[in-house]
């Protein structure tokens, strides 16, 4: 190290630039309570320091930035949350889902969590109808939950929540105070799981907010592709957090925030009016979905749920 380089970081924060300044930034972190919140923190320093400079970003741009960050966070009584988008948007959920969730090719595939779960949805049981008058066309849904080794899982939770054929989850309708197409149910004994709800329409993300201009600024659509979301819990069994996705959806190649995976995309069949599945007669077109989920083994950190 040259004689200045050490005088300056010698002198801790002052009278530096460019690269001194970040090796100063860089060294504060060094003694930091924990290894890993070291690591972290010293790369975003690395990259942020490294992304300013390969851009030259000017101060314009700078106050831009911090004014989008706080917009943001501002947006707290928006049903969802604004906050969860940006890193939805950037692909950033989805590089943590991949990174987190590696498995074998036959288990199903993670997905975005997404700001429309609501704890402590209702209880059904299966055949019941989770629509609860969610506008759009009844939906038979069903599938099992297995190992990868095909064994069936029984007593797995499954909460279930989608938007409406209009587009919106129940949480969007300012007035109404009931669950719509949202709720929990458990598989049988042979890991089966059933139930009504209607066929998902594909949505955009709320748009209304500072993400909504980042798009615009980008060109880039709005949209997600119909689909359902499923989260599955099974004690010995990692948890599952996914999406069934519609096949022949539009928006599947170009869906806002990056989360479609074509082991995810399947068939909403048609049917017209008659003797459903499960024996409920049935006045009105409507449509099926099978798909059955494989989860794999809880790593030995995971707690049970
Ligand atoms: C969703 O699928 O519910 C969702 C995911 C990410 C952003 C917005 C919505
Ligand atoms: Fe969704």
């Amino acid at each position: 190290m040259d004689q200045h380089k050490e005088k300056s970081l010698a002198n801790g924060s002052r009278n530096l630039a460019d690269e001194d300044l970040t090796q100063a930034v860089l060294a504060s972190f060094g003694d930091s309570k924990s290894e890993r919140f070291r690591q972290v923190v010293q790369s975003l320093v690395g990259h942020l320091h490294a992304f300013v400079k390969d851009v030259e970003l000017t101060e314009e741009e700078w106050f831009r930035s911090i004014d989008f960050l706080t917009r943001t966070g501002h947006i707290t009584d928006n049903k969802p949350p604004e906050l969860i988008l940006p890193s939805d948007v950037l692909g950033v959920s989805m590089l943590v889902i991949e990174i987190n969730n590696k498995k074998p090719p036959e288990a199903t595939a993670s997905t975005v969590f997404g700001p429309f779960f609501v704890e402590n949805s209702p209880r059904f049981a299966n055949g019941d109808d989770l629509a609860n008058g969610a506008s759009g066309e009844p939906c038979f849904i069903q599938g099992r939950v297995l190992s990868i080794t095909g064994k069936p899982i029984p007593d797995a939770r499954i909460d279930v929540w989608q938007a409406d054929d209009q587009g919106f989850y129940d949480v969007q309708y300012k007035e109404l105070s009931q669950s719509r197409s949202r709720g929990h149910l458990y598989s049988d004994a042979e890991g089966r799981y059933y139930f009504w709800s209607v066929r998902p329409e594909a949505y955009p993300i709320p748009g209304d907010g500072p993400v909504g201009e980042l798009l615009d600024t980008a060109n880039r659509s709005h949209m997600r592709p119909a689909h359902v979301h499923f989260m599955i819990k099974a004690p010995g069994y990692k948890t599952l957090i996914t999406h069934v996705f519609k096949e022949g959806d539009q928006y599947l190649g170009s869906d806002a925030v990056f989360g479609v995976k074509s082991s995810l995309i399947t068939s909403f069949e048609r049917h017209e009016p008659g003797i459903a599945l499960d024996g409920k007669q049935m006045d009105v077109p409507y449509y099926t979905m099978n798909y059955d989920f494989i989860l794999v083994p809880a790593e030995e950190r995971d707690s049970v749920q």
